[in-house]
């Protein structure tokens, strides 16, 4: 419900007043001091709503409150001003990218994550984020996938509320609460080949079962604002885009926050070709139901000559500044809180180096462990080689504005701590960075760490080789990192390969010349002990892939739940590149749905992740066979720990709806429970699966389930598990 004080302000508003609200200016942009001056002569004469990037200028420290001061002390309008900022995986302390993050399959940790930025962030002035972003994508050549909370709808929505909880808090009126901004709406992780920006096309039933889901499951949990996306949606652009900002979003879900538009999109509809000029864009933007213009001052520019012109009505404007000031109003912006919000920085406490230390750790997953190579002990004598062994900025990930390297703890110093001293450690990071081509100090490495125990080899991408226009078309290691561990491997010494990331890479055969492998995307900033709590056993790993491994770039894209095709592939169904290289060419009756190089498994499915020792499941049992409309089945199995740590597993609940109007994928996620178990320990896990998490919307766009027959897994990862069968009659 709108407060009512909302018409109240309206009505006082002049209509410059009006449109100063719907534009956000980019503060990174004012560098000289006649710039900031003209600033303030805006923000006084109402035509400003808000910056972002207000931290950047160096040239007003104190720009926070001495904007806030004239907004509402010095303006007509009296309007206090929104602060916005890409704080995306934390502000001074860093967290494990969002990708990272979802590794954990735990809104607990993503929720703490989010409000030690939140706190963070407000205790600087700053009131609105750019987070969560929930694009769903099922292409890791792009770059902002690093981004992402994964490729399923599910996990995305549960883990994009926690972090918008845990930013607004229940009461975003607080002091140390943000405003979130769940982005990009819509369909931006689909952008064609992985290459930023480009076109999305999704079909509308897709669009509706897993892009949309995270975006309607945080409109429902209370999100205050969302970010139109940059890409055109089957060739509208988000940006004017009225059945995805209007009929979906203001009619179906009934949303009553702002939505603001990416940074310069407005204008860039004249490059997509919908726009013939800045005019003609900002008609199309405000029609198409963007509010807030983020960086370009068209609004302010062009909408009163629409207006006068009859084209954009005065009505219209007035909505949208009726979002903005539902926004301003629920920060408690016109309260007391800009009052009460004393600007003194609270950053990197013990408590939130804490936090993200035991983020980080919950993030790691490990993906192959031989012969018990992990966990590490103390007494090895140990190798630590590879361009990303001791980064402390690389380890932070991408859409760090306010991290320093310098408050960053690397591997290095965290194991020497560890170790309590450096004698046990051998360092030779080899190659430069990881794009390093040479070769040239192969050799004195191979001499180096001729007496370890073990080699860890950190390899991977720096932060920069992921992230916003940062895509790759070949995701496999860079730079000659391959080939240094084919040198390290002439060793015959046990290889631990940790691979932090921004993106799963494709190990080409790698994963056979490692003992064990440990996926830890860019951890942050206490990226260096919270590794060292892992690698030496003092917590046995917790993470799952939130999305498909591939084994090439060329298997993409490649997901979990995809559909069925009418020729399923499995390993012997067909031809495999072996037989046509050695002349036998073994025609396969039938053939499928393979690629004659890579197969149709991928490196690792969704969902997959080892822990120290074993896990069994067995003793599935389903309450019904028959479950009714607006029923539910109750569904268990028993998991045993019989391994000697004290793990946590990630157990996961799966359906395929068998036959259906429109074809449905292979398998889809509908719950997921995590479960402690002490050694030896077993547990019941047990889930209760009701008809309406059945539905998907058919060729005509209803949603609803159709009866029939269903198969439901309850499994470790999407290619595993103990499946039952059920029928929904109605
Ligand atoms: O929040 C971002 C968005 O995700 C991409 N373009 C720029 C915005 C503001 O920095």
């Amino acid at each position: 419900a709108l407060d009512p004080r909302v018409e109240e302000i309206l009505a006082s508003l002049t209509l410059e007043q009006k449109i100063g609200q719907l534009s956000l200016r980019d503060w990174g942009t004012y560098e000289t001091e006649a710039a900031i001056a003209a600033a303030y002569v805006d923000v006084k004469a109402g035509r400003i709503g808000g910056f972002l990037n207000v931290s950047f200028n160096k040239l007003q420290p104190n720009a926070f409150s001495d904007l806030q001061t004239a907004a509402v002390q010095e303006s007509a309008s009296g309007i206090p001003l929104l602060f916005g900022q890409d704080v995306i995986h934390g502000y001074k302390t860093i967290f494990p990218i969002p990708l990272g993050q979802a590794a954990s399959w735990n809104p607990e940790v993503v929720e703490a994550g989010a409000r030690v930025a939140a706190k963070e962030a407000s205790s600087a002035g700053i009131n609105w984020t750019f987070a969560p972003m929930i694009d769903i994508s099922r292409d890791p050549r792009w770059g902002r996938i690093a981004e992402t909370l994964g490729e399923d709808p599910h996990l995305t929505s549960v883990l994009g509320v926690a972090m918008t909880k845990g930013f607004q808090t229940d009461d975003p009126s607080r002091p140390d609460a943000l405003a979130a901004s769940a982005k990009h709406f819509a369909g931006y992780g689909a952008a064609e080949g992985g290459r930023d920006y480009n076109a999305a096309n999704i079909p509308e039933n897709l669009l509706r079962d897993i892009y949309l889901p995270p975006f309607k499951a945080n409109v429902d949990a209370g999100l205050l604002t969302i970010m139109s996306s940059y890409n055109t949606l089957n060739g509208v652009p988000a940006t004017a885009n009225q059945f995805l900002l209007k009929d979906i979003l203001r009619k179906e879900w009934a949303f009553d926050g702002f939505v603001v538009s990416d940074w310069n999109a407005v204008l860039e509809m004249i490059p997509h070709g919908a726009a013939s000029d800045d005019k003609h864009a900002a008609q199309l933007a405000l029609d198409g139901g963007v509010d807030y213009e983020m960086h370009t001052a068209t609004y302010q520019q062009q909408l009163p000559a629409l207006v006068a012109e009859g084209k954009i009505t005065e009505a219209q404007i007035d909505q949208a500044v009726r979002h903005m000031l539902k926004v301003k109003l629920a920060l408690g912006l016109f309260d007391n809180r800009v009052a009460e919000q004393k600007i003194q920085p609270a950053f990197l406490t013990e408590e939130y180096l804490d936090t993200a230390r035991a983020a980080a750790r919950e993030s790691f997953v490990l993906l192959k462990n031989s012969a018990a190579t992990l966990p590490l002990k103390k007494q090895q004598k140990i190798g630590l080689v590879g361009p990303l062994a001791d980064v402390p900025h690389e380890q932070l990930g991408t859409w760090i504005y306010d991290g320093d390297k310098k408050d960053s703890r690397s591997l290095l110093p965290a194991l020497t701590e560890y170790l309590g001293g450096s004698e046990n450690i051998v360092f030779a990071p080899t190659l430069k960075n990881s794009r390093d081509l040479s070769s040239a100090a192969f050799a004195t490495t191979l001499k180096q760490i001729a007496d370890v125990d073990v080699i860890l080899y950190m390899v991977g991408e720096e932060s920069i080789l992921s992230g916003e226009g940062h895509s790759r078309g070949d995701i496999s290691l860079p730079g000659a990192q391959r080939q240094l561990l084919d040198a390290l491997a002439t060793t015959g010494k046990p290889i631990v390969m940790v691979i932090m990331a921004g993106r799963p890479i494709a190990l080409e055969g790698a994963e056979n010349i490692v003992d064990a492998l440990m996926m830890a995307w860019h951890p942050g900033t206490m990226a260096g002990p919270a590794l060292v709590d892992v690698l030496f056993g003092d917590y046995a790993p917790k993470g799952r892939l939130p999305l498909t491994w591939p084994k090439a770039s060329g298997q993409i894209p490649i997901y979990y739940n995809h559909l069925a095709t009418g020729r399923p592939a499995t390993d012997d169904n067909y031809t495999k590149i072996q037989d046509i290289e050695q002349g036998v060419f073994q025609h396969v009756p039938g053939n499928s749905s393979n690629l004659l190089d890579y197969g149709h498994l991928p490196q690792f499915p969704f969902g997959y992740g080892l822990t120290y020792g074993k896990v069994n499941y067995s003793d599935l049992q389903i309450s019904h066979s028959q479950l009714k409309r607006g029923g539910n089945l109750d569904i268990s199995a028993k998991v045993s720990n019989a391994g000697d740590y004290d793990i946590e597993e990630v157990v996961q609940l799966y359906i395929r709806d068998k036959v259906a109007t429109v074809a449905r994928p292979v398998r889809e996620l509908k719950d997921f429970k995590r479960v402690q178990l002490a050694p030896g320990e077993s547990k019941t896990v047990s889930f209760s699966l009701q008809a309406s998490q059945l539905a998907f919307h058919n060729a005509q766009m209803q949603y609803l389930a159709e009866p029939g027959e269903f198969d439901v897994w309850i499994a470790p990862n999407a290619e595993a598990g103990l499946k039952e069968s059920f029928t929904l009659t109605d």
